[in-house]
């Protein structure tokens, strides 16, 4: 028999739908459907009322048309993954309270995802056979963490950020270069143009597995004050200087993570891997001793693909939601626990678990079911 699960996304900026078909832990993306909120450009930064709004007005939409993509009649789905946090609080609740619906009218099984374990199954989606254990970078506009895998569902944290996010500080100095948001993608374009001619500090290289940006990113700010760019020449150095900093770092960790743990496979995830200049400096440090494993951009920027995936997992063992599934701005990652760095397995996070099953067909836990297992 095979399972119909649809995924929706809704935490930020983007309303997005997926339809993931199959049996066992193969699933197959059968549609994606993402749509970005262009209006905060116009702000230089998300506007949480206006993005709930966008996300209300279009989630049907984007719903019908993912099954229109996949072929499948909304009664074909037996199972709903939706992203219950981190993220704006307004927008998760859209998603959240669309799916509850959606579980509620037709009897079928929900999960909650937490966006960033999404993140970390992206690159499944084209790479079924990857596995764990593995070294994982995540870096997205609101994170940036370096984790140890050993298995699905248990996370080591080996460094985080001390301050800003590393998306975060590609869009704070994306402003300072008068450039659009989010930032990213122009900055990379940018520095594809310039040199690395400034020679910007990168912070924290050599100190352990913690980031910190914030550094970073007030050298670019006092650099910009002292001699303001003059010239196209002068932003595209200003952007390679500071995409370069960025990218050594990260780069220096992961490899660094890589070697404490003895992994040889690393997988790198957000929208900040979307940076072909990070992937490539990723592969050519990890050459002959790990292999880099990173979705296609779409599927690495914010999607419901990714929270499908996340969610036909915990599904399939056993886990689930129930129809007090919280939207929740702070959401913990169930399964991730912190480490004092470096270390292989990692001590538990205390918790059994439950037996793997083929599939996740089944009734659904209904509103007087098991409180939600998607918070810890
Ligand atoms: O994962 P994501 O799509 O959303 C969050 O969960 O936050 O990440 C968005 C972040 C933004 O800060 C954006 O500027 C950054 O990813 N980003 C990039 C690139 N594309 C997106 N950063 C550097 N280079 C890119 N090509
Ligand atoms: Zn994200």
């Amino acid at each position: 028999m095979t399972d119909v699960l649809l995924g929706i996304e809704t935490s930020c900026d983007e309303t997005s739908a997926a339809v993931l078909v199959g049996e066992g832990d193969r699933p197959e993306l059968a549609s994606l459907v993402i749509l970005s909120q262009d209006v905060h450009r116009i702000f230089g930064g998300v506007v949480p009322e206006l993005a709930s709004r966008a996300h209300l007005r279009t989630l049907d939409a984007v719903v019908q048309r993912a099954l229109v993509e996949a072929g499948l009649p909304l009664s074909a789905v037996e199972a709903i993954a939706v992203t219950a946090g981190p993220g704006l609080v307004g927008s998760l609740l859209v998603g959240v309270c669309y799916a509850k619906a959606l579980a509620a009218a037709g009897g079928r099984r929900l999960v909650g995802v937490h966006h960033l374990e999404g993140h970390v199954f992206a690159p499944t989606l084209e790479d079924p056979d990857l596995k764990p254990p593995f070294v994982a970078l995540v870096v997205s506009g609101g994170h940036t963490l370096l984790l140890d895998v050993p298995e699905w569902g248990r996370y080591a944290v080996l460094g985080e950020t001390r301050d800003d996010a590393a998306g975060e500080a590609f869009d704070k100095v994306a402003t300072l270069l008068g450039l659009e948001f989010p930032g990213g993608p122009h900055i990379e374009r940018l520095a594809k143009e310039g040199n690395d001619r400034f020679g910007f500090p990168r912070p924290m290289q050599h100190d352990g597995f913690d980031f910190s940006f914030s550094g970073l990113k007030t050298a670019v700010l006092h650099t910009v004050r002292e001699s303001p760019p003059r010239s196209e020449r002068d932003t595209a150095d200003l952007a390679a200087s500071f995409q370069a900093a960025v990218i050594d770092v990260l780069v220096h960790k992961t490899v660094a993570a890589m070697e404490a743990t003895g992994r040889s496979t690393v997988v790198a995830g957000g929208g900040v891997a979307c940076n072909t200049a990070l992937r490539q400096a990723m592969v050519a440090a990890l050459r002959g001793r790990a292999r880099l494993a990173v979705a296609q951009p779409r599927l690495n920027a914010d999607n419901a693909a990714m929270i499908a995936r996340a969610g036909w997992f915990r599904l399939a063992r056993g886990e689930g939601s129930d129809l007090y599934l919280e939207a929740d701005p702070m959401l913990a990652w169930p399964g991730l626990h912190k480490t004092d760095g470096g270390g292989q397995d990692g001590p538990g996070d205390g918790r059994e678990s439950p037996s793997r099953r083929p599939g996740f067909a089944g009734p659904s836990p209904g509103p007087s079911g098991p409180p939600t297992s998607t918070r810890s």
